[in-house]
């Protein structure tokens, strides 16, 4: 296993756990705290890249598996 694990929350963020290095299109560094950080995946979120909590209430879904292909 890498040093860097993202896992995918069902219906929720990528939760991203690791050392990392996390830049916009431009490559400015988002400033990070810590080791983990949960990415927005829904597109809800007022705080893109990270997840903000709004995919609670957004109606967003997505329960997909490794492996699984429909
Ligand atoms: S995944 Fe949490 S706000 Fe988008």
């Amino acid at each position: 296993m890498g040093d860097v694990t993202i896992k995918v929350r069902d219906s929720g963020p990528y939760l991203v756990k690791g050392p990392i290095t996390l830049t916009d299109a431009d490559g400015n560094l988002y400033e990070i705290t810590g080791e983990n950080v949960a990415l927005c995946r829904c597109g809800g979120s007022q705080t893109k890249p990270f997840c903000d909590g709004t995919h609670k209430t957004s109606g967003f879904s997505a329960t997909e598996r490794a492996g699984v292909r429909v």
